[in-house]
């Protein structure tokens, strides 16, 4: 039996680790083939997260070969649009084809009111969450249009990118850029069967969320919170008894959006939230 995205190729940032990761296995196990790109480098401004390793993207093409699928691999960063369109475009020389791109690579930095936000933690948040994304489908785009058999753009936001948190104003206004960019996105590539949806996610159980500033973000209160102290202020945003989701909670909402099951879905923000959204 086919699985749901057979014979596609999906071309997603961000894929050393996390959800990128899981969405790259994911498609994989529904029969897709993967370009894989990650920066595999620290951001200078983030200090708190443990930047992703070229290990860790060497172990995304592992999982992926274990599946008997395709896999490219680049360490690019997606600031850099030259590097991103010849990594794509390599990439769909070796897999010949494009079908999907997932725009998924994202940052988290600082911790500060917005009147107290450096101009560094703002200007990389912009130009990797924001940015990062318009030059990530810019250089992926002309491969769908030339494939002439449509596509699916999907766009990692967040429920920041709809609603807002404190002490993280420049990633909440990145997220909502992103929605304003699905939607110009999916206006114009729509006459090529091309559709653009974003996903948003509460948190996530991937380093961005599960480090020691968010638990002190979360907990002021204590010298040194851990997970299950995060956890009992992290339940408060959901409607649904948990504190985060699992990154393969994201991935199959990325995989219904890249599946030919969605064919007419086009400009949507789905959330996958726990009832956030409600709150
Ligand atoms: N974890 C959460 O709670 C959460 C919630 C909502 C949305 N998101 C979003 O989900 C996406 C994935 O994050 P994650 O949770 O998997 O975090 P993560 O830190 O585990 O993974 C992010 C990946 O993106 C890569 N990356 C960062 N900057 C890059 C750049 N300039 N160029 C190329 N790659 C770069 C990193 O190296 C890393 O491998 C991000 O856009 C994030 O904002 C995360």
């Amino acid at each position: 039996m086919g699985g749901r995205v057979e014979g596609k190729v999906a071309f997603i940032t961000g894929a050393a680790r996390g959800q990128g990761r899981s969405h790259a296995v994911r498609l994989a196990q529904e029969g897709a083939d993967i370009i894989a790109l990650d920066v595999c480098a620290p951001i200078s401004s983030n200090t708190v997260i443990p930047p992703a390793t070229p290990d860790d993207l060497a172990e995304t093409a592992d999982l992926i070969k274990g599946l008997d699928r395709r896999i490219v691999t680049a360490q690019v960063d997606v600031r850099d649009f030259d590097a991103l369109k010849a990594a794509v475009t390599s990439g769909v020389e070796h897999l010949g084809r494009l079908d999907v791109i997932v725009a998924n690579a994202g940052i988290g930095n600082g911790g500060a009111t917005l009147d107290k936000t450096s101009e560094a933690d703002w200007q990389d948040m912009i130009d990797v969450n924001l940015s990062g994304v318009w030059k990530t489908v810019k250089a992926g785009v002309p491969h769908l249009i030339s494939g002439g058999s449509g596509g699916s753009i999907i766009l990692t936001s967040s429920v920041g990118g709809l609603k807002a948190y404190p002490h993280t104003g420049h990633y909440i206004a990145a997220k909502h850029g992103v929605v304003g960019l699905m939607r110009s996105f999916a206006l114009e590539l729509g006459q090529h069967f091309i559709r653009v949806n974003s996903v948003h996610p509460t948190n996530v159980n991937t380093p961005l969320f599960m480090n020691s500033g968010t638990m002190k973000l979360f907990r002021p209160d204590l010298e040194n919170p851990g997970p299950d102290d995060m956890a009992v202020a992290a339940q408060l945003m959901h409607v649904l008894p948990i504190g985060w989701v699992e990154p393969e909670d994201i991935s199959n909402a990325v995989l219904f959006l890249a599946s030919d099951e969605s064919r007419y879905v086009t400009g949507l923000p789905l959330t996958v939230d726990a009832g956030s959204m409600l709150k």
